[in-house]
């Protein structure tokens, strides 16, 4: 295993956390230096504290995009690589990672290697949501899981995902979201507020503040109603949403219409 990327600086602070992280004008910056610094754990993270949910959630969003042979997928915000992993899969031919954090795109590579027969279909790029370095319509699908969440602008990432996307392509976003019932909400905030902030920080050997700023930016951020509307406004149709266990992670799913 590589040796944990650990950064001696702190990404998100007690201060920085108290106010809404989103409207941090260098988020950006403070979302790449976390995410150097747990790249190496983020997997093992995720798999132990998401109870091995995380892998279904991902599949699930996979299946719900439709036929993917001979189709070309964009994974955006692409992190180490899960969800491009299932496109390849599940039969994409040809699936395009991208995301701006080179650490993560070191694991995504790395977990590529070790893939019999995936090297093929599967390339990993820099690449910024907010600025794609891809033609108009150039993908059949266009994806990003967890992901939405943490980049500076929602809509204008919104925006290049229509723009590369072909017309009647499938947009898949997969995002946390608070459970709508109230008791599952305490219980999820117990866990995701106290408990996993410092077991996960424990097993990254987190200063950066990666594990505070995840349940602060989830309760801050859109709720799902509120990005299916940011989705509509920049021009997609056919939304739908898939609550995912008891609506912890929710997969929204629309269609690009318009030529
Ligand atoms: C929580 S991880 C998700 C990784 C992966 N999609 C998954 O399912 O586990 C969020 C990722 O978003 C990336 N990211 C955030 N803002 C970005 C941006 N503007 N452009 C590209 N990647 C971005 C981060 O570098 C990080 O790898």
């Amino acid at each position: 295993m590589a040796a944990p990327n650990r950064s001696s600086q702190v990404a998100w602070g007690r201060d920085d956390l108290s106010q809404d992280p989103h409207g941090a004008p260098d988020k950006a910056s403070r979302v790449r230096q976390m995410f150097s610094s747990i790249a190496s754990s983020y997997d093992l993270n995720n798999r132990l504290h998401s109870f091995g949910r995380d892998q279904v959630w991902r599949r699930r969003t996979v299946a719900l995009c439709g036929e993917l042979q001979g189709r070309r997928v964009l994974d955006i915000a692409c992190g180490t690589g899960d969800l491009a992993q299932a496109f390849v899969s599940a039969g994409a031919e040809q699936v395009v990672g991208v995301d701006f954090t080179e650490a993560m795109l070191e694991q995504a590579r790395l977990k590529a290697q070790r893939l019999p027969g995936v090297s093929a279909r599967l390339r990993y790029e820099w690449a910024d949501a907010l600025d794609l370095p891809f033609e108009d319509a150039s993908f059949d699908v266009v994806s990003i899981a967890f992901g939405i969440r943490n980049v500076q602008r929602t809509e204008d990432a919104l925006a290049q995902m229509h723009r590369v996307l072909r017309p009647r392509g499938a947009l898949a976003i997969l995002e946390f979201a608070e459970p709508p019932n109230r008791l599952l909400r305490a219980l999820n905030h117990l866990y995701t507020g106290w408990v996993m902030p410092r077991t996960a920080a424990l097993i990254a050997r987190d200063r950066s503040g990666a594990y505070s700023y995840l349940p602060k930016s989830i309760e801050s951020y859109l709720s799902p109603l509120s990005l299916r509307g940011a989705v509509e406004s920049v021009g997609f149709d056919q939304v739908r949403q898939i609550p995912m266990t008891f609506g912890v992670a929710v997969a929204t799913i629309a269609r690009r219409m318009t030529v």
